[in-house]
């Protein structure tokens, strides 16, 4: 018999398939048991009446516990009444695996208790809706760049210096010598844009996060476009077609699980380019007037992009910001060399800077200066200063985290919901 997913159940009505699952829920009423079964692509319901199958059957179908792995070979009809419009018939049931006590009920289960079972905890359908939604944003961020002609190169890893903040340095033991755990792999990316123009890389990045906010994990995915011949204002329309790009993908595709997780989608249809644009300058301004103890200078912390991200409600870019908050490698503003060209995106909903990047410096004594000042190891940077050696020219990139994407695009509170397997300063299990 064809086995179907439920996903694909239209195509199979009034046929007789099978569906291999593990059941959802089962209740019982006379003669007939009703079993939602899941498969991973969706839920459906069989109905079992007591006259098409062995008394055993029946009986064993009536002490079916949560997650008992089972096919079901049944004739599948249109039932406007059934949730996804589908019913099914069964008149086989093969039980393929016990599952005795199953931990999470569906009843209400702390939040940790839930992380300890995240292994068994992502069968359950919000979780499976959040990771979808993770799926489709993870393919519409490749195919932004594989349609624009980007190249995607893989950046190491392992890593000989910091290229973010020194103090969120994971170490590692390399031989008889010490690496670090990437932190971005955007240094790679400006060598690779030099080779082939336009490039990316898509992995995960690593930072020794000791604060426990809603918006930090250790180990995080980031996308890293980088392209040659760009600058700031170049960089911050890439970012903005690029942030319209997944939004658009993930409310064609991904209805039905943002439905599931109740999110306002008139709050994702919002956002239609152009994006607000301001200078770091204008937006301390706006915050003071909103109440802001922020002062000329100070970098923006969650309470200040909390307000920002109300005040648009949709993602604002902030460009132009003192050098001092800044990394190592900004370009510097040709006429107030005291800013660095830098762009963050900050999106609505209390959702933060999803975005972070800007212009690279591309002098070679400038740059030099640069690592020297920031007390970095220079002989770790010998090759990234090759690239300033050799044919140096303006280019731009940025980073975007996956994971705070999909948890503004979700409505999810806690970003640790939206990566598989979440890694936090408390937590390296399951
Ligand atoms: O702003 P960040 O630190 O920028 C960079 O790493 C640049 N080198 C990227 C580049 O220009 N190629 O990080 C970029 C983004 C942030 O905007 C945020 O979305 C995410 O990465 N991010 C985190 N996400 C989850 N947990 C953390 N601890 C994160 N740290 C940064
Ligand atoms: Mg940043």
């Amino acid at each position: 018999m064809e086995q179907v997913y439920i996903e694909d159940i239209a195509s199979a009505e009034g046929k007789e398939v099978e569906i291999k699952g593990w059941l959802y829920n089962a209740r019982s009423s006379g003669k007939l048991r009703f079993l939602q079964i899941r498969d991973g692509t969706g839920i459906i319901q069989a109905v079992v009446f007591k006259e098409d199958v062995s008394e055993e059957v029946f009986s064993m179908l009536g002490e079916l516990t949560q997650e008992t792995s089972i096919i079901l070979r049944g004739t599948i009809h249109a039932d406007m009444r059934a949730p996804g419009g589908y019913e099914m018939s069964a008149f086989n049931i093969e039980k393929v695996g016990d599952s005795p006590n199953y931990p999470i009920t569906p009843k209400e289960h702390g939040v940790h208790f839930l992380l300890d079972r995240r292994h068994l905890w992502m069968r359950s359908a919000k979780q499976h809706a959040i990771l979808r939604v993770r799926h489709e944003v993870v393919s519409a961020i490749r195919d932004f760049f594989n349609n624009r002609g980007f190249i995607n190169l893989d950046a190491p890893i392992f890593t000989p210096a910091a290229c973010e903040e020194t103090s969120t340095l994971f170490e590692t033991e390399y031989f008889n010598d010490q690496a670090y755990l990437t932190q971005s792999g955007q240094l790679y990316m400006e060598a690779g844009c030099m080779a082939f123009g336009k490039v990316y890389c898509f992995g995960p990045t690593f930072r020794a996060e000791k604060s426990k906010t809603r918006k930090h994990l250790t180990e995080f995915w980031m996308v890293e476009p980088e392209v040659a011949y760009m600058n700031l204002q170049g960089d911050m329309e890439l970012a903005e077609d690029f942030i319209c790009y997944i939004i658009e993908r993930a409310l064609e595709n991904r209805r039905p699980e943002l439905d599931k997780l109740e999110r306002d989608i008139s709050k994702l249809e919002a956002v239609k380019k152009p994006f607000p644009r301001i200078t770091y300058d204008e937006a301390v301004k706006i915050l003071q007037e909103k109440g802001s103890e922020i002062k000329y200078g100070d970098d923006l912390g969650a309470v200040e992009e909390e307000i920002l991200g109300d005040y648009y409600h949709i993602p604002v870019m902030i460009h132009h910001w003192p050098a001092e908050v800044k990394a190592f490698y900004m370009k510097r503003d040709a006429d107030k060399p005291e800013l660095a060209l830098g762009v963050d995106m900050i999106a609505p909903e209390g959702y933060g800077e999803i975005i972070g990047g800007g212009q690279r410096e591309d002098d070679y004594d400038t740059l030099l200066a640069s690592i020297k000042k920031h007390n970095l190891p220079e002989e770790a940077f010998d090759w990234y200063l090759d690239l300033r050696r050799y044919g140096s020219v303006p280019h731009a990139g940025f980073g975007l985290g996956l994971e705070r994407t999909v948890g503004w695009i979700t409505g999810v509170h806690h970003i640790r919901e939206c990566i598989p397997l979440p890694r936090m300063m408390q937590r390296l299990k399951p």
